[in-house]
């Protein structure tokens, strides 16, 4: 195996930076094998690998004459690899939350001050429809439904991105939920938000979590309304939400037999604003399934999805006791 071109420089920076200690040098070396150790945890450079680069530098050093004050304190202080690379780590996390807590704070006020200008958008172009509704014709008509129309996507986006930012704001309770009722109970509102639809649905009992009673029925709105939605156009649309053990693992799934997708796209589908499918053929703003993997995740589990186009679509998931 060829050493690694990245290894062998840090392993030769350090034990500069370990000689230099020796020679004198103390702080500034301490805080530059420190430095080194921080860049290369965060480069992803293991903790093994670390641990091993470390013993062979102070072997190699350590052969040379050395005060050993010196020595003592380049140990003690700052060269144990661990404290490098948990101080590094512990670090970087610090700073990670901080920015995580900023850009939710932004996204939710963001999201607050932006619908202000719309409401007055949509009640002035409104307004102005009512308004001329005698003098418009009818392209003037439709460029205004089409302001109006674009002002309430806008909308139902912003009401997304707040759900969103939402879930990862509110607080995790964990309580018995049965999903299988849950998803019962979804599935009835769907029929009943629109009749003319039928959707057959087979949904094992008993199936019960440890989970977030509000947040899961958010991710499970979202999954059997997407079942919903992607078998519009099937003759015989039907839905399964069932479990089954992969690997001793305990997996979720919600099954349906409409539009499918390609798997190339996959990945995508959980970030927020990817669809795959053209708003005029089924409506959308795409973070629904951003959401429901935030929701999972939230719950220590995981999300994904098989599929073929015109085959129907499958999202497992799983929720860890
Ligand atoms: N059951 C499904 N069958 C086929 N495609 C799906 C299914 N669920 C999701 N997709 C694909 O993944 C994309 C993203 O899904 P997601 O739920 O995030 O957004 P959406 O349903 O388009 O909008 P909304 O934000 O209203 O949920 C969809 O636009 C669609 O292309
Ligand atoms: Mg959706």
């Amino acid at each position: 195996m060829r050493p690694d071109p990245k290894r062998t420089q840090l392993e030769y920076e350090y034990k500069a930076a370990l000689r230099d200690a020796v020679s004198g040098a103390g702080e500034v070396a301490l805080a530059h094998a420190y430095e080194l150790g921080r860049v290369a945890a965060a480069g992803g450079v293991g903790v093994v690998d670390l641990v091993s680069i470390h013993d062979t530098a102070m072997r190699e050093v350590l052969g040379e004459t050395a005060p050993p004050e010196a020595i003592g304190q380049f140990v003690s202080e700052a060269l144990s690899p661990f404290e490098m690379t948990h101080r590094g780590f512990r670090e970087a996390h610090e700073r990670l939350e901080a920015a995580y807590k900023e850009l939710e704070a932004f996204s939710y006020s963001v999201s607050h001050d932006l619908r202000a200008p719309l409401r007055t958008i949509s009640a002035f172009t409104q307004a102005l429809a009512d308004d001329l509704r005698f003098q418009l014709d009818d392209k003037s008509r439709d460029h205004l439904r089409r302001v109006l129309a674009a002002a309430a996507r806008m909308s139902d986006l912003i009401d997304a991105l707040l759900e969103l930012s939402q879930i990862t704001r509110t607080q995790l309770g964990r309580h018995r939920v049965d999903l299988s009722a849950m998803a019962q109970g979804i599935i009835e509102d769907l029929r009943r938000r629109d009749v003319t639809r039928k959707l057959s649905a087979d949904i094992a009992p008993e199936l019960i979590v440890e989970a977030d009673a509000r947040l899961l029925r958010i991710a499970l709105e979202n999954l059997l309304g997407n079942a919903w939605k992607f078998t519009a156009n099937v003759d015989h649309p039907k839905v399964t939400v069932g479990e089954q053990q992969i690997e001793g693992e305990r997996v979720f799934f919600v099954r349906d037999n409409g539009a499918g997708f390609d798997m190339s796209y996959a990945d995508r589908l959980f970030t927020p604003f990817q669809r795959l499918h053209a708003t005029r053929d089924y409506a959308g703003t795409g973070i629904g399934l951003a959401t429901v993997r935030r929701i999972i995740e939230r719950h220590g589990g995981r999300i994904w999805a098989e599929a073929a186009p015109g085959e129907g679509a499958t999202f497992f998931f799983t929720i860890p006791a």
